[in-house]
């Protein structure tokens, strides 16, 4: 009688772990499904060069999305990037419009279906930004080069950006004016001991040695600038005489043979000339001879 009483006694303490277990474990789906859902962004970022400048953050969403704010620092909120999975948002048209302003940005999480929120997402703030301070300057390019006798004259680009002044497109030194500043690093193309020289405009006339070929790259910077002072340097170009000389030496050489044929010419033409001029006198001194 004992006996199979005996295994009844265990069985519901099994059973109610298993029920125990089961239940906490629905407990963590549920709220997993419910709060951790949305995830706070992190490790905000601005990525800017020349003024395009773009909004970065972490991390990849899942199950939610996320929307952009933007605002001048006595501004209003403008929002940007509505619900999106991406984890960068442009904001360069924002921030072109006073790039002296300092601005500060704010990225939402939303659950996935917005449909059923109500409330206040959560959100992160990024650091401050100020375009004219912050924004990095492009590689520097050379848009065109020249070695004429002893001046090498280079000239740098200067690069358009998206800010606008009364409907145009403003370049660097529309933007910068004074406060931009470029430097050449020059250095003959037979040796490696490097020169500079600095403008605030962007071009370079530099006194060289006739004859060689010289080596150059390019930077800008904003001397004034505590951060972000210079751009990467220009990739880099060489004077090439070789080609000038040897179109010389071309040169030379048709010439030469040009004169050198018309001499023949003139000298065969010239001996032709006399030899039958003598020909003809001792033809007719030996006319007999030949008649005979
Ligand atoms: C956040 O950014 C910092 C610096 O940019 C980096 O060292 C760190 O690894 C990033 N964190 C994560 C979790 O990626
Ligand atoms: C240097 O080159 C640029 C572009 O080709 C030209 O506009 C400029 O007049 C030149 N400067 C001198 C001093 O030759
Ligand atoms: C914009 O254009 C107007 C007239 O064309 C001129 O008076 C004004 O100075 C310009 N503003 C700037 C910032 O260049
Ligand atoms: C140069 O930069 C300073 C601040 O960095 C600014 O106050 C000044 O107006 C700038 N000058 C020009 C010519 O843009």
């Amino acid at each position: 009688m004992e006996i199979p009483t005996w295994p009844r006694v265990p069985c519901p303490e099994p059973a109610v772990a298993r029920t125990l277990v089961l239940g906490w474990l629905l407990l963590q789906v549920a709220g997993a499904s419910g709060t951790s859902e949305v995830v706070v962004a992190y490790n905000l970022t601005w990525k800017s060069i020349n003024f395009k400048t773009i909004l970065e953050w972490e991390p990849k969403p899942i199950n939610h999305v996320y929307t952009v704010r933007i605002s001048p620092r006595l501004g209003n909120w403008k929002s940007k990037c509505f619900y999106i999975r991406d984890t960068e948002c442009d904001l360069t048209d924002e921030i072109v419009k006073d790039v002296t302003q300092t601005y500060r940005a704010r990225v939402l999480s939303y659950p996935a279906d917005i449909n059923d929120y109500y409330g206040d997402p959560p959100f992160t703030d990024s650091p401050e930004f100020t375009p004219y301070v912050d924004t990095k300057l492009g590689q520097a390019k050379i848009q065109s080069f020249k070695q004429v006798g002893t001046k090498l004259n280079v000239t740098i680009q200067d690069a358009r950006t998206l800010v606008r002044r009364n409907g145009t497109f403003q370049s660097l030194q529309d933007v910068f004016g004074k406060n931009l500043s470029y430097t050449l690093y020059y250095w003959k193309a037979s040796s490696t001991g490097k020169k500079t020289a600095q403008t605030d405009t962007n071009e370079f006339l530099i006194d060289v040695d006739e004859g060689e070929n010289y080596c150059f790259s390019v930077q800008v910077a904003i001397p004034s600038r505590k951060a972000n002072q210079k751009s990467t340097e220009s990739s880099t170009e060489c004077t090439s005489h070789e080609k000038g000389m040897f179109r010389g030496v071309l040169l030379v050489i048709v010439i030469v043979a040009v004169v050198a044929i018309i001499l023949t010419i003139i000298l065969s033409v010239t001996l032709y000339k006399c030899r039958k001029v003598r020909a003809g006198q001792s033809g007719k001194e030996s006319s007999p001879l030949h008649t005979a």
